[in-house]
């Protein structure tokens, strides 16, 4: 980790409230938590992918509960929901200052009448707990985006006077149709206007189907989330920037999720494809003057540092044109250590900062930038 002068800032660090826990323990359907007989800790199951290992986990085929030998989901800790659990991790980690956020899937599960105020109480939670401990903890709103859009753009305006807020978490479905639904330009606008940068994080991935059928019994988590996850951000942006959301919005401020996905080392294909492309030239929209990918990449968007390798990390380096456009983020509380106390340093987080070193090198006014300096400046943030 950084040296003990240099603030080290976590913009990727989530939590759920305990009243959303309370919403989720409620549900039978993802997302949701269930209690197992021989597992200490609830699971939270969230992925589709883990749809089928919950069948199997949950009922014999006469109907009664079994004791699953390999019960679905991940188990949920006082890590996802206890304020002292983060400060304790934020200690051991050596990090300043958190910008939390409500994790996947976010209010997006809940009915029209249900959003605006659960997002009103979530977000009130989230500004609570900052207050807890000013300076330490700043946060990302949850935007009530199964509502109408009054409601939405006044929980925008509602969450930007709080004075901890620092933008909105969001995921890919958007109002149900993705980002570059014409009908969300209302929504980024105000956010915009309100100074909110956007954290873009994903949750729903590819369809079950591209994982194969030996999946769900063999392989964990580990496509969903190595690859699923990348390509739903990759897929999001890509089409924001085809309908051109960034040039209808050239205020809004995103911050991209595990370095953007797969765009980093996608970004000229995609640009290639543009120029490429009949259909697009026969409309007229591959003129001398259109932004490139690039262009956008290097103005209006930022990328976390979450990608666990230098290899990785170069490449977002690179394709956002510099390191001043990076963000250190751990994922806390997801990737607990394994073989190791949950208490101690997590190896998750060791990895994103040691590839932080190793790809702008060790003490250097880059990795400074990366490891907090950046989250200050874009964010605003002040510390104790
Ligand atoms: N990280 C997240 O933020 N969410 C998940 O569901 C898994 C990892
Ligand atoms: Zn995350």
């Amino acid at each position: 980790m950084a040296s003990s002068t240099q603030k080290v800032v976590d913009i990727h660090t989530h939590m759920y409230p305990p009243a959303y826990v309370k919403i989720l323990e409620s549900r039978s359907t993802i997302p949701l938590v269930r209690s197992f007989p021989n597992s200490p800790d609830p699971r939270l199951i969230l992925l589709e992918a883990e749809v089928p290992s919950l069948g199997v986990a949950a009922v014999t085929d006469d109907g009664a509960t079994t004791t699953p030998t390999h019960v679905p989901g991940r188990p949920l800790t006082k890590h996802y929901s206890s304020l002292a659990q983060k400060i304790h991790f934020m200690d051991t980690h050596n990090i300043s200052i958190s910008v939390i956020s409500l994790a996947n899937p976010w209010l997006d599960f809940l009915s029209a009448e249900e959003s605006g105020p659960q997002a009103k109480s979530i977000n009130a939670s989230f500004s609570a707990m900052c207050a807890e401990h000013p300076g330490r903890l700043y946060f990302f709103a949850a935007l009530p985006l199964t509502a109408e859009l009054a409601t939405v753009l006044s929980s925008i305006t509602e969450a930007s006077e709080l004075p901890y807020c620092r933008g909105v978490i969001l995921g890919t479905s958007g109002l149900g149709k993705g980002l570059d639904d014409s009908d969300l330009l209302p929504i980024f606008s105000a956010l915009a206007e309100a100074n909110m940068t956007v954290f873009l994080h994903p949750h729903y991935g590819l369809p079950n189907e591209v994982w194969g059928p030996l999946a769900s019994a063999n392989y964990g988590h580990v496509l969903p989330l190595a690859l699923g996850f990348p390509m739903e951000t990759t897929i999001a942006v890509t089409r924001m920037y085809l309908a051109g959301v960034f040039d209808a919005v050239r205020g809004l401020r995103m911050i991209l999720a595990h370095s953007g996905g797969t765009l980093p080392f996608l970004a000229g294909r995609i640009e290639s494809c543009v120029l490429h492309d009949g259909h697009l030239v026969r409309e007229g929209k591959v003129t001398a003057q259109r932004r490139t990918v690039w262009d956008v990449l290097r103005e209006q968007i930022y990328l976390d540092a979450v990608i666990y390798s230098d290899v990785g990390l170069k490449a977002a380096v690179d394709a956002a044109g510099g390191a001043d456009r990076l963000m250190f983020g751990t994922d806390h509380p997801f990737f607990p250590p394994l073989t190791s106390d949950e208490q101690g340093p997590w190896e998750s987080v060791t990895l994103n900062a040691e590839a932080v070193n190793k790809a702008v090198g060790e003490g250097s006014e880059e990795a400074k930038g990366i490891m907090g300096g950046n989250a200050i400046r874009v964010l605003r943030l002040v510390g104790e």
